[in-house]
């Protein structure tokens, strides 16, 4: 794979769309305390296309912040290509990954991973999902305050671990678990975003040196994952997604070999659960917080009715979208909303910002789900799961997980405030609430017994 930083072409204010004054440094400061407040700033100067210029891009990131650039970015691929423009993520993720992969290689890799996540098979994980919500109330219930972040995290990737790699065994979920809490921690993935040199492995104690022998933890467990499953004679009735891509074959007849399945079973594990634990973490903070919406959601499930959900998570992921872009290259010489990008530039459809447009979205910083109720929204105006050909795969999945949660939660208890309503920090790309989303669950007197609860 070409390093997509190396290709990156300099800075040229009259090759780019507009800019702050500030330094590189500045700007990456100012994203680093306030992402929302910058971005929204410079969308305010400039219009939805501009440019942000952070480390560890050596010129800028143009980014787009409004319906029709979201669209273009997310759907002209001629234009604007994915995979080399994750360059960012790849020493994480793995470079093999799909989310790593440009294209043409990008679909036929699609193709084979996409099965194991189609929602039929995924429905199979409700149960699992209930069960470790109910085991893990009492430690929500107690207490004066709980960050729901962690607690989620730790159900999110129980099952993902499950659906990736059909792991069952409690102590090995748990050397995975200790593994990939140190890999993703704030603190080492901070390194990305470091100038090149400073990435690098230069000892164990450099932050290049840590992030490689934490990285290496990870990819230790998956490799004995991959070479279990290859020696396992029952792998053929077996429905894990390592199981399906160790059958898995093209068109060609080819299949994934044992580096590729590393960086494709890495990445899906990073991908999938971080992700998902943010959204519920946000939308129980929001729940909290907002007690109308809530109050109207809880009678709304309690009456057997879903309508009222789905206008919850829309809204949740408007507000509070856990991923904070989509990346994209130019594939030449082009233009985005009138401004020039030159070929190579990064480019990233910023979706908190077109979440946020007040053209779109009345009163945009206001959570209120009924806006929802009324039909679908503009194209390209809520994209918390990314568009075109590489929208996310694992929608079905992160949907059962935050449904299950939301419906099993909210059948015994009330999600009240647990402190002033938590600003949004960035973690990688993701965004995250300060301080792990923080609420307080009040017991309901009767709680609700229909078909999901206490299964
Ligand atoms: C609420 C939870 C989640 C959110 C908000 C989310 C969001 C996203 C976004 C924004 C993208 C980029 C799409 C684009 O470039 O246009 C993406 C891609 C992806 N996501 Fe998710 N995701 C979530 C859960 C999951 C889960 C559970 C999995 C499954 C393991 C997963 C696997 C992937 C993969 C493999 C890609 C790359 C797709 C491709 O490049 O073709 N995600 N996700």
């Amino acid at each position: 794979m070409s390093d997509a930083f190396t290709l990156e072409p300099p800075w040229d204010p009259r090759r780019f769309p507009p800019t702050a004054r500030a330094p590189r440094a500045v700007q990456t400061a100012r994203m680093l305390r306030d992402p929302q407040g910058y971005t929204r700033s410079l969308r305010g100067q400039f219009g939805p296309v501009f440019s942000l210029r952070t480390f560890p891009y050596r010129a800028a990131l143009v980014c787009a912040a409004d319906a029709a650039a979201n669209r273009a970015v997310l759907t002209d691929h001629k234009r604007f290509t994915g995979g080399d423009a994750a360059a960012l993520l790849a020493p994480a993720l793995g470079s093999g990954s799909l989310i790593c992969t440009p294209p043409p290689r990008h679909l036929l890799h699609r193709k084979l991973l996409l099965p194991p996540f189609h929602g039929a098979r995924i429905a199979c994980w409700t149960q699992r999902v209930r069960e470790l919500v109910h085991a893990g109330l009492p430690e929500l219930l107690s207490g004066d305050g709980v960050p729901v972040r962690p607690w989620a995290q730790r159900l999110t990737l129980d099952v993902i671990l499950r659906v990736v790699f059909g792991l069952t065994d409690p102590a090995r979920t748990a050397m995975f678990r200790n593994a990939l809490n140190g890999f993703v921690a704030t603190g080492n993935l901070a390194v990305l975003f470091l100038p090149g040199p400073l990435r690098r492995d230069l000892g164990p104690l450099s932050p290049g040196g840590r992030f490689h022998r934490l990285r290496a933890a990870v990819r230790d467990l998956t490799r004995e994952e991959i070479a279990a499953r290859r020696a396992a004679p029952d792998r053929a009735h077996r429905d894990d997604v390592l199981s399906l891509l160790l059958g898995a074959r093209d068109e060609q007849g080819a299949g994934l070999d044992d580096v590729q399945l590393l960086d494709e079973l890495t990445g899906l594990v990073l991908a999938g659960y971080e992700t998902t634990a943010t959204t519920i973490a946000w939308t129980l903070h929001l729940l909290a917080h907002h007690p109308a919406a809530r109050d109207a959601l809880v009678s709304d499930l309690d009456s057997g009715s879903d309508l009222v959900l789905a206008s919850v998570l829309k809204e949740s992921g408007r507000l509070r979208p856990a991923v904070y872009n989509a990346m994209r290259t130019a594939a030449h010489d082009t233009e985005l909303g009138g401004h020039p990008v030159p070929r190579h530039a990064f480019v990233a459809a910023l979706f908190p910002l077109t979440h946020l447009d007040p053209e779109l979205w009345p009163e945009p910083d206001v959570f209120r789900p009924e806006r929802h109720l009324g039909g679908d929204p503009a194209p390209y105006s809520l994209t918390p799961f990314g568009g075109g050909v590489r929208r996310c795969i694992g929608v079905p999945l992160a949907q059962l997980e935050i449904e299950t949660v939301l419906r099993e939660i909210l059948a015994t208890a009330i999600p009240e405030p647990a402190g002033p309503p938590e600003a949004a920090r960035l973690v990688s790309v993701t965004l995250v609430p300060a301080r792990g989303g923080r609420i307080r669950l009040r017991r309901r007197r009767t709680p609700v017994s229909g078909p999901s609860a206490g299964s």
